[in-house]
């Protein structure tokens, strides 16, 4: 199943009050300890614009993690009277276990256990949970990114969401960005925590325009990426010539 020590990782309270999970053995935070909840919604929420995407969401994650993002989304979901359906696709190749999801409250929080812990006790790569009333459904694929499918599947909003480049560096290639925008929609909107120079030049590398944007607390920038540079209206966009190398 996983080759990391899961029992090394504990809840940990973040400054805005919420939770998210810190791996003790390797040092990570699952989100930024500076605020968990207001770091998911002003990124990977606000960043997308999901909420402007109309009746139906169609969300891809690398990243699975503590579920914040997963939880975030839902209640946002619920509180849009426009919205009708919620699918969610997130790639985790870890999945933490049920009881360190145990932060979580409510629908959202029971939908994210029931995932890890089928993970858990199944061992199946793909684990789709449904709402009792079949609005959301969370497709889990407890793979490296590498593996997954997502054909046919096109996103309004991608979460990127690996550990970063020091932990994670696979996922912040050029290779990986294209496999992202793969499995968007045109209009899609990809958003990341990163401003590092190297991440904006993969993304450029990869094929798609690529913006700035206010990070979130004192966090000076951001990065949103779109297959195209329409999506990315009222962001600063950034000029592929200063990140791609001419030979
Ligand atoms: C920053 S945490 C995700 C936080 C999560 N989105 C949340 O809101 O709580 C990063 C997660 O990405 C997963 N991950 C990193 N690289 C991966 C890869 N190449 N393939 C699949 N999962 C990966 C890790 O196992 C970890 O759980």
């Amino acid at each position: 199943m996983t080759d990391i020590d899961l029992s090394n990782i504990k809840p940990f309270e973040t400054r805005d009050g919420s939770t998210t999970l810190y791996d003790e053995v390797r040092d990570i935070h699952y989100r930024s300890w500076h605020g968990a909840v207001s770091e998911s919604r002003h990124v990977f929420l606000d960043g997308t614009a999901l909420k402007d995407r109309g009746s139906r969401w169609r969300v891809a994650e690398l990243g699975f993690g503590a579920a914040v993002n997963f939880t975030q989304t839902v209640q946002a979901f619920r509180s849009c009277e426009a919205a009708v359906q919620l699918i969610y696709h997130s790639v985790d190749w870890r999945p933490v276990t049920a009881d360190h999801l145990g932060f979580h409250k409510g629908e959202a929080g029971t939908i994210a256990r029931r995932a890890v812990d089928k993970y858990h006790s199944d061992g199946q790569s793909l684990i789709t949970v449904r709402s009792d009333d079949e609005a959301i459904e969370l497709h889990l694929h407890a793979q490296p990114w590498d593996d997954v499918n997502l054909a046919g599947f096109s996103a309004h909003a991608f979460y990127h969401d690996p550990f970063s480049k020091r932990v994670n560096a696979e996922a912040w290639s050029a290779e990986s960005f294209a496999r992202a925008k793969a499995a968007m929609e045109e209009g899609g909107r990809l958003a990341t925590y990163s401003a590092a120079t190297s991440v904006k030049r993969a993304m450029f590398e990869a094929g798609l325009s690529v913006a700035t944007a206010p990070g979130p607390g004192r966090k000076r920038e951001m990065t949103i990426a779109s297959p195209v540079p329409d999506a990315l209206d009222g962001l600063q966009l950034l000029d592929s010539s200063r990140y791609l190398k001419t030979s």
